[in-house]
């Protein structure tokens, strides 16, 4: 047998899998996060080594209408690739008209379907979380959805509606039975919500189950998490979310502790410079939205993500009392470079936007950001 091509790096200790012809190498993916994981932010991850990203839940009802504002939430740009956009909704009809849209764009790798988001705006339409509850329409939406589109069609689901009602592995084969080329599952309960463990030993449960790959996702929170879930439970892939906010060099540390290396954790410099280009690239996005204002509502829309890049490290109180006077990119790196580096921001050159995030390909303008608070 010929020798590996020596590549200056370790083997990965869980190797890269597919999900039909889609390649997720490393076995790890950004969670669809509602108001987080826009194009900015996903190219950032994908940057730092993430191996799959998914845009937030967007409604199958808002692209039948062509819905500009839905457009602008499926916003993507080739770098990012492979990326899944992931439907709401309980019409299969819909969902499938929804789905062939998307993969009319030709944008996009996958087509996941959320099978688990516990808003009641979501769940009283019967869609999200409530489908978990009928794995036979489960398997009716992702049998007609992938009877529509050429692209792989997934879903992601959770453990189950509540304690009593922990049924993820039916709905798993049900998603198969489908023809689901994938499934994630956050391994919590709708009645959990975000809170409390997550159950991985349900994670190895699914895994045996079916023979698609699964995606566990729930409580990886730090790079050693990720192989600890891997070996643990014996799923294809990890997939987190709250890991990754204000934190995306995870996944570079990810990459780098599934190659048995170690994982190195980002300067202060580092963590400002992609503050900056962060915040950018948020600016430039508002902006091919048809925000009237973009850098001052950029800047309102990045507070949330800038509390999570600073939270827990130095300088990160004096930053966040201030975050009511960060009206604009200026104001915000003023604020950042004093109290975060222990400089002002006058001492340094802008990152230029030109070597900024998701730029690029426009789809029809926008009003406001995020479909649903969180899913
Ligand atoms: C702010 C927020 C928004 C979310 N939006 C979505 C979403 O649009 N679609 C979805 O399937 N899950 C959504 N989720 C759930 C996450 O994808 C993930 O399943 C959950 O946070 C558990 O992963 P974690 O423990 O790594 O955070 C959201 C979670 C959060 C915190």
């Amino acid at each position: 047998m010929p020798a590996a091509p020596f590549t200056g790096r370790g083997a990965l200790r869980f190797p890269a899998f597919n999900i039909g012809p889609v390649r997720v190498d490393p076995p790890t993916a950004l969670a669809p996060m509602a108001g987080h994981t826009d194009v900015v932010f996903r190219t950032i991850c994908r940057r730092l080594g993430c191996g799959l990203v998914y845009t937030e839940l967007v409604s199958a009802e808002g692209l039948a209408r062509d819905g500009r504002r839905t457009w602008d939430l499926l916003e993507t740009v080739p770098e990012e690739r492979p990326i899944a956009a992931q439907l709401f909704g309980a019409d299969p009809v819909r969902l499938a008209d929804a789905a062939r849209r998307i993969e009319d764009t030709g944008r996009y790798d996958l087509i996941d379907l959320n099978m688990g988001c516990p808003v009641p705006k979501v769940v009283s339409r019967g869609a999200g979380a409530a489908i978990m509850r009928d794995p036979a329409l489960a398997e009716r939406l992702v049998s007609t959805v992938a009877n529509a589109v050429r692209l792989p069609v997934s879903a992601k689901t959770r453990a189950g509606w509540s304690d009593d009602e922990v049924n993820a592995v039916a709905v798993c084969r049900a998603v198969e039975q489908g023809g689901g080329s994938a499934v994630a599952v956050h391994a919590r309960t709708r009645l959990q919500k975000h809170a409390g463990a997550a159950n991985w030993e349900l994670l190895a449960e699914i895994r045996q189950a079916v023979r698609i790959p699964v995606l566990g996702n729930g409580g990886v929170l730090t790079p050693q998490d990720g192989p600890r879930m891997l070996a643990i439970t014996g799923v294809a892939g990890v997939m987190l979310a709250r890991g990754a906010l204000g934190n995306p060099w995870i996944f570079r540390q990810l990459d780098q502790v599934l190659r048995d290396e170690l994982p190195i954790f980002p300067t202060d410099r580092e963590i400002r410079d992609l503050i900056e280009l962060h915040l950018r690239g948020t600016v430039d996005m508002f902006a091919r939205h048809g925000f009237p204002r973009p850098a001052a509502q950029a800047a309102a829309y990045f507070r949330q993500q800038l509390v999570s890049y600073v939270r827990g490290r130095r300088g990160a109180k004096s930053v966040l009392r201030q975050l009511a006077a960060m009206v604009d990119v200026e104001t915000t790196l003023a604020i950042v470079d004093e109290h975060f580096l222990g400089q002002g921001s006058a001492a340094r050159a802008p990152v230029s936007s030109a070597a900024g995030v998701g730029g690029g390909t426009s789809l029809p303008s926008a009003a406001s950001r995020s479909s649903a608070e969180s899913a």
